[in-house]
């Protein structure tokens, strides 16, 4: 069943509700609505608050019973220090709903006093990241066996106009998250190329969007040889998807979002090791942000227009897969010497950046679980952030931040170039291990042309191998909200 999340301008002491979620800053003192929900535990609030119980850290919880009937629990959850923010506020909300699930809860209400427009975006995109499962492969818990599943959440909101929009943002936005979660938390073998197409159709359909679909036949026809030196090692059809949103006038050139689909990344012939090979079902989550972002642009319809492109395929070794030595041609003409089959990413996303600019881009943001070198070089913190334009890079890097989805910016120099030339080829798909998330975006850059452009490598931040707290182990939602952050800031 799924969560239905509300908004409410009741005095929170007056409600009924099987759980009543404080969040609150560190050290807090008790405020008016505070003392007001005070009486419905006897007094423990207060209480808890004056033996200073709870401090108001982050992560911190403390859960208060009250009486059968009205406020039945209190759950106090801390956000930290300082003024709320949005990853503060959507931290703390989605602790406390997977609290709320655990105690088999069907409803509950989010009260962060005097929340401001961001913390009201994450009070809602936490709710959501909270109560977000991947559930459809398991059999049905058995009914006797079952608790209440999560079924409304209420946030207390102010009675305004930028309330009101911040909660509607922040349904809309957990929307494209949770599609972009699922199509990542899907198995490869599920998760094709021909299902991401097909999925892009129906977010096509269900906002009326021009929706393009390409297979091999017509993606070779184009020229595009960098990305089918990926396909040709699986009979699996290979799938450019470009959706296309008009929220701007006719003839103001869009922004194009780009996204990695690699739906299973093998290595190829230059085979990855079997253990942990599993996570590279992630793989895809660059084109899954693409996804969910066009979701969520749809639904707000922004003033602007937008262009998602993806490029889905899986890397397979195979009698027909590509060798390393080969040298294919991209759509632009320049030839590649694939020295590393598992340097995949890049080939695909070579002849989506040439495809592009069929769409005359005011810019081109790209993301792409690319290289294993971005998690050695900003861990699970940060996402990296490459571009030849300084401002437009900050531009994004701001909106990842907004988006509490920080992102770090990383140097593109020239110098680096001499890493990727070949003997035999205009380029080299790979330059060593040194700096190799840079040499992987100088390579990107070999395919631009005539469009700003900015590339995110998402792959130690689009998912998590470990439980983060607020989300379990899994796909994270990035760069959903770095996509659709970045588009708002541009809309009219
Ligand atoms: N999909 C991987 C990058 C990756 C690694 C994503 C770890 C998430 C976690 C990419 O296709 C890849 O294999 N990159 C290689 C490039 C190398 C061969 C130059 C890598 O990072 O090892
Ligand atoms: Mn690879
Ligand atoms: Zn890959």
């Amino acid at each position: 069943m799924p969560l239905s999340l509300l908004a409410s301008h009741d005095a929170p002491a007056s409600v009924d509700t099987a759980l009543l979620v404080v969040i609150l800053g560190a050290d807090p003192a008790l405020t008016p609505a505070m003392v007001a929900i005070d009486g419905s535990v006897g007094g423990a609030l207060s209480r808890t608050v004056s033996r200073r119980d709870f401090r108001g850290g982050k992560d911190e919880t403390l859960l208060l019973v009250g009486p059968d009937a009205g406020i039945r629990r209190v759950l106090l959850v801390g956000r930290g220090a300082g003024a709320p923010t949005r990853g503060t506020a959507r931290r703390a909300a989605a602790v406390a709903t997977r609290q709320a699930r655990k105690l088999g809860l069907a409803s509950m209400h989010v009260l962060l006093e005097d929340a401001s427009a961001v913390a009201i975006e994450g009070i809602v995109t936490g709710i959501a990241a909270g109560a977000w499962e991947y559930a459809e492969l398991k059999k049905e818990v058995p009914a006797n066996e079952q608790r209440d599943a999560l079924a409304t959440a209420t946030v207390f909101t102010a009675d305004t106009d930028d309330a009101r929009k911040a909660f509607v943002f922040g349904v809309a936005l957990s929307e494209g998250q949770a599609l972009a979660k699922r199509l990542g938390m899907m198995p490869g073998n599920l998760c094709t190329p021909d299902y991401l197409a097909q999925i892009g159709r129906e977010i096509g359909a269900r906002h009326d969007m021009k929706v393009l679909v390409m297979g091999r036949e017509e993606m070779l026809h184009e020229g595009m040889g960098s990305f089918m030196a990926v396909a040709q090692g699986t009979p699996q059809e290979p799938r450019l998807v470009a959706i296309e949103y008009k929220g701007g006038g006719s003839f103001d050139d869009p922004v194009v979002l780009m996204g990695k689909g690699v739906c299973f990344d093998t290595g190829g012939i230059s085979i990855k090791p079997a253990p942990e090979m599993e996570w590279m079902k992630f793989d895809m989550c660059g084109a899954a942000g693409v996804l969910g972002a066009m979701e969520t642009i749809a639904r707000l319809k922004l003033k602007i227009n937008v262009v998602g492109i993806i490029g889905a395929v899986t890397n397979m070794p195979s009698g027909t897969a590509v060798n390393p030595g080969d040298v294919v041609r991209a759509m632009n003409g320049k030839t590649i010497e694939i020295i590393n089959t598992d340097a995949e990413g890049r080939l695909v996303l070579a002849d989506l950046l040439v495809f592009a600019k069929r769409f005359r881009p005011s810019i081109v943001v790209d993301a792409a679980t690319l290289t294993g070198a971005i998690v050695v070089g900003l861990g699970h913190n940060a996402m990296g952030i490459f571009g030849p334009d300084a401002a437009v890079v900050e531009e994004v890097r701001q909106a990842g931040e907004r988006a509490a989805e920080p992102g770090w910016p990383m140097p593109v120099w020239d110098d680096y170039k001499e890493q990727i030339r070949s003997d035999v080829a205009d380029v080299k798909n790979t330059g060593g291990r040194a700096a190799g998330s840079i040499t992987a975006a100088l390579f990107l850059q070999e395919f631009v042309d005539g469009f700003p452009w900015v590339h995110l490598d998402i792959a130690g931040t689009a998912y998590s191998q470990t439980d983060l707290g607020w989300i379990p182990k899994g796909p994270t939602g990035v760069p959903v909200g770095t996509f659709v952050e970045f588009v708002r800031g541009r809309a009219g």
